[in-house]
């Protein structure tokens, strides 16, 4: 260490910037991993990381459009083949003409390839299918609904720069506010954090299985006023994240009206809306119809059956972008701005994108295995979520509540040792038995109760081993 340098003065906010899911747990994960210990990480969703197999459909053209020589190789090989029909490869070892023919594609529409800048808000083609998509998923009628517009979309790497983008953009001053639902996914606390902003809280109701109504909504609201907060937008994560629950139809109503009444832009995190077991996803952007509500809804590529976190893809989609005070410019006009200034998002992470909202087709030779390695993705998912759940029912005091969403389940431990909190628990557990969760508190919770966050992603063979032993070490932990 160099003793006679001056330290420097940093970003307060940035100092006091939390993030639960990359702290001090999973840290302590990592130095026991370095020891030579058998770590479950639970504490993030990354299924890739726990071994689930990313898509072909999507690797195959990703591989195709990085080295596009490989599609004329790819014919090459298939012709020998074809001249001589005799040897070991069969049909299905080449990449099928369909695959050849998207990348084409897609190099064709993206005209300057993989390594150049793209626009800022990403290739227009791209934007272009995101619209159909969403106005696809959501059966879009022009008498009561708004028509996905290619222009007031914004490719993104990952979500979470579009939460960034937004929320940097909606706090001007340390007394605006932005609400968000506790427990809530850290990047909005570190977000608001981050620009020096105001978190408000408003608390869904977890024995009901996680709904909220007017009035919570109500009581969160005005409070802030009384603090002198200027609330200026609402968060809401479908299905959630840390609690995975799938939010009902009428707590949607009730959140759109809200914000209607106080002049709120709604910020819809949709990241897992793949993630939904049972039952059908609702997009707050067919919720709102016509109605007149700055929105923001965000996708991914990182969730869903996709799981391709590494690639950095998504997109935010705005609807009734807001005038700015003193500008003629308007919001869409400002988060361009806010995309400039990073240039573009990922090229791997645009076309990941594009193939997400470009699936194969019913009748297409791809369709097949697409559907059956998303289905065993899915049902895979669903069986852990299940089998973790089925645990939790012979752990003393262990409640969890709301149906299963997302890629996470977040049991409530109503009874721990006294003077222990639930940091303390996951610590413990992590030591016991290599799992790592991470502590309720990390995400807020109401006040005097305890939680954890597991993501349900290890394979079920690993989750066979290591549930009883952390039933086991539940029960001695909490009977001490
Ligand atoms: C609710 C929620 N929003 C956004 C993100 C960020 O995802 P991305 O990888 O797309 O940035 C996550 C990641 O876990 C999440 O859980």
């Amino acid at each position: 260490m160099i003793t006679d340098q001056k330290p420097f003065a940093v970003n307060p906010n940035i100092l006091e910037m939390e993030y639960a899911v990359r702290g001090p747990i999973p840290q302590r994960a990592a130095e026991l991993e370095k020891q030579g210990r058998k770590i479950i990480p639970c504490h993030i969703g990354n299924p890739q990381a726990l071994g689930q197999v990313p898509m072909t459909y999507l690797r195959q053209v990703l591989s195709l459009v990085e080295e596009p020589s490989k599609i004329a190789r790819e014919r090459q090989l298939k012709a020998l083949f074809e001249e001589n029909p005799s040897s070991n490869l069969r049909e299905e070892d080449f990449i099928s003409e369909e695959i050849l023919g998207i990348s084409q594609d897609i190099l064709t529409k993206s005209v300057t390839g993989m390594g150049a800048y793209t626009a800022s808000k990403g290739h227009y083609f791209i934007r272009e299918a995101i619209a159909e998509f969403i106005n696809q998923r959501d059966d879009f009628d022009p008498r009561n609904g708004i028509n996905a517009d290619p222009e007031k979309i914004f490719l993104t790497s990952g979500a979470s720069q579009g939460v960034k983008f937004v929320v940097d953009l909606l706090i001007a001053k340390g007394n605006d506010g932005i609400m968000i639902p506790i427990p809530q996914y850290p990047l909005y606390s570190a977000s608001i954090k981050k620009v020096g902003g105001t978190q408000v809280n408003y608390y869904p109701d977890e024995e009901q299985g996680w709904v909220f109504n007017r009035s919570i909504l109500e009581d969160a609201y005005t409070k802030a006023g009384k603090d002198g907060v200027n609330v200026k937008g609402i968060v809401v994560i479908n299905p959630g994240n840390p609690t995975g629950a799938v939010l009902d139809e009428q707590s949607m109503v009730d959140l759109i009206e809200f914000a209607q009444e106080h002049q709120l832009m709604i910020i819809a995190d949709e990241v897992y809306q793949e993630n939904v077991y049972q039952g059908k996803f609702l997009s707050f952007a067919k919720g709102l119809g016509t109605g007149t509500v700055p929105l923001v809804s965000l996708h991914s590529i990182s969730k869903g059956f996709l799981g391709e976190c590494g690639h950095r893809g998504g997109y935010l989609e705005l609807r009734n972008p807001p005038k700015i005070e003193n500008s003629t410019m308007d919001f869409t006009d400002l988060l361009n701005k806010q995309a400039s200034v990073s240039l573009c998002s990922s090229t791997p992470g645009q076309v990941l994108t594009y193939l997400m909202v470009k699936p194969p087709t019913e009748n297409s030779k791809s369709y097949q295995r697409y559907l059956e390695e998303k289905q065993k993705v899915l049902n895979d998912l669903h069986e852990k979520a299940v089998m973790i759940r089925e645990a939790f029912s012979e752990m003393d005091g262990v409640e969890c509540f709301g149906e299963t969403g997302a890629l996470y389940l977040f049991p409530r431990l109503n009874v721990l040792p006294e003077g222990t909190t639930d940091f303390d628990y996951c610590m413990a557990l992590l030591e016991k038995t290599g799992l790592c969760t991470v502590n309720g508190s990390g995400f807020g919770q109401k006040e005097g109760t305890h939680h954890l966050r597991i993501a349900f992603l290890p394979p079920k063979e690993l989750l066979k081993q290591v549930l009883p032993e952390w039933i086991k070490f539940h029960n001695q932990y909490v009977s001490k």
